[in-house]
């Protein structure tokens, strides 16, 4: 049996990857403002699409996945309005991170305006199309700095029914800067409003607790969350969490926990 070479560029991604990993055992970490620049350039270069979940890349482009994960998200929505026995309202509906329009294409038909909230420019073009090639319904794109995310109330100052970010809280720059996202959902939404919010958790083992040392290695384990530690954080950001569906492996990665979370009504 002949055993195929790896290529010089894996082998030097394995080498850098234990590096990383000697280091982060050693407690090398960069500080929070540094990686918040790393993520700015990581997802503001030209990029194709890479990461972002786009229709047209290869990972998405066959078999039905780009599709798939929409239609996924749309039905969790829909089983969290029957079990917490409401209609779903979703007249306007914020998705944090909107990449190339997964979730989008399959909400917006059902919505009177979508908003869109993303740090690359061009993400927020690609989804604008996908959305507009599906249905009628307005698409507003927010376009955000990462070190600024608060920036994006001064253009969404309507309430909103449904908050929506998926594939989002494993990149951000820290867990602290989930506090951040959550503190803008609970003013983005209008009493009563539902958050479909997903992380990838952290097991209590090494491997899996937030990387802090290079953004652009390994982007999509930037930030986990114990999963009592994310209920109690939404608790503190004013949101009632009702329950959290967990997905220990999808087809793109693992171990990640779906919390379903309504902002009180009045008071
Ligand atoms: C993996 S894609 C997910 C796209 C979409 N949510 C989906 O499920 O297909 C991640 C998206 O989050 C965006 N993003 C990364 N960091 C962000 C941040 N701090 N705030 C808002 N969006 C961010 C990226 O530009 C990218 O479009």
């Amino acid at each position: 049996m002949t055993r195929q070479m790896p290529s010089v560029e894996a082998l030097r991604r394995t080498a850098q990857g234990g590096l990383l990993r000697v280091l982060q055992a050693l407690g090398v970490r960069r500080s929070d403002a540094a990686l918040e620049a790393d993520a700015q350039r990581f997802w503001t270069e030209p990029h194709q699409g890479r990461g972002s979940h786009w229709q047209s890349t290869a990972r998405f482009a066959e078999g039905g996945l780009w599709a798939r994960i929409g239609l996924r998200h749309l039905g969790m929505l829909r089983r969290a309005a029957r079990t917490l026995d409401a209609e779903p309202a979703m007249a306007r509906i914020v998705e944090w991170g909107c990449g190339g329009g997964a979730n989008a294409v399959q909400l917006a038909p059902l919505a009177r305006e979508f908003v869109g909230v993303d740090v690359s420019p061009d993400s927020l073009e690609e989804c604008a199309r996908q959305v507009a090639a599906r249905c009628e319904t307005p698409f507003r794109p927010v376009l955000v700095d990462v070190r600024d995310p608060e920036a994006a109330l001064r253009h969404v100052t309507e309430p909103c029914d449904v908050f929506l970010c998926v594939y989002v809280f494993e990149l951000i720059p820290s867990p602290a800067y989930g506090e951040r996202i959550l503190r803008i959902a609970h003013e983005m939404l209008a009493p009563g409003g539902l958050a479909l919010v997903q992380i990838k958790y952290d097991t209590g083992s090494w491997r899996t607790g937030s990387r802090r040392l290079s953004y652009r290695f390994s982007p999509g384990n930037t930030t986990t969350y114990p999963i009592h530690a994310f209920w109690e954080l939404a608790r503190r950001c004013g949101f009632e969490p009702r329950y959290v569906e967990l997905l220990p492996e999808d087809e793109l990665d693992e171990r990640y926990a779906y919390f379903v979370m309504v902002k009180l009504g009045v008071g």
